[in-house]
């Protein structure tokens, strides 16, 4: 299974999040936009997960604990890829947000996860492919509150591109995560 840890928003951000993809979009003369179920922001890539794997991945999630934290989406912007970009919303300074990423991050590879080791760079990816000669901007700041950090699973569904939440890991000390979707898998971190 290829899995990520992620973030996923209220509907009320999640609707302007799908406004601003919509803005990139009519100014764009080509791209593959992400779908409004498919908006999400990743804390840790793991890429491909065998079932040993991901009951490690719910341990340590089971072991984080995060106080819930505001987070402010600022900005549209894009990383420049020879031409076709990819485009993004914005998070700003999140000290919160940078600790939980790096308690993750240390966390899982103290588990023996190998970990692309990149700077952070919080980013909710609103297209990829994307050809526009219109120019990143600043955006009246989204606020929302982050509750729950979830392991997603990434697969092609019928030739879409498909993200499901299979763990969720809610905020706040002493709780325990919760098992979303059986996988087939054996839930190792119960037995
Ligand atoms: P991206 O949108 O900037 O590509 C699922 O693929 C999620 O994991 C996406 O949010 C993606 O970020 C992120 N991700 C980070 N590193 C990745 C990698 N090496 N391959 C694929 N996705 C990656």
């Amino acid at each position: 299974m290829r899995l990520f840890i992620a973030i996923r928003f209220s509907q009320e951000t999640g609707s302007k999040l799908t406004g601003l993809r919509d803005e990139v979009r009519l100014h764009s003369q080509r791209g593959r936009f992400t779908t409004a179920e498919n908006l999400h922001l990743t804390l840790v890539f793991l890429g491909e997960c065998d079932e040993r794997q991901t009951a490690a991945v719910r341990s340590v999630l089971d072991e984080v604990r995060f106080d819930p934290f505001p987070i402010i989406i600022d900005r549209v912007g894009r990383f420049q890829r020879n031409r076709r970009d990819i485009w993004w919303a914005g998070v700003g300074e999140n000290e919160a947000l940078q600790a939980l990423q790096l308690d993750l991050t240390e966390r899982l590879l103290r588990a023996g996860f190998s970990l692309e080791q990149r700077t952070y760079r919080p980013h909710i990816t609103l297209g990829r492919d994307i050809l526009t000669n219109f120019p990143p901007w600043t955006i009246q700041p989204l606020v929302d509150r982050v509750h729950t950090v979830e392991l997603m699973k990434s697969e092609q569904v019928e030739g879409t591109l498909t993200y499901t939440p299979i763990y969720s890991k809610p905020g706040n000390a002493g709780q325990r995560g919760t098992k979303l979707q059986n996988n087939d898998s054996k839930d190792l971190s119960d037995s």
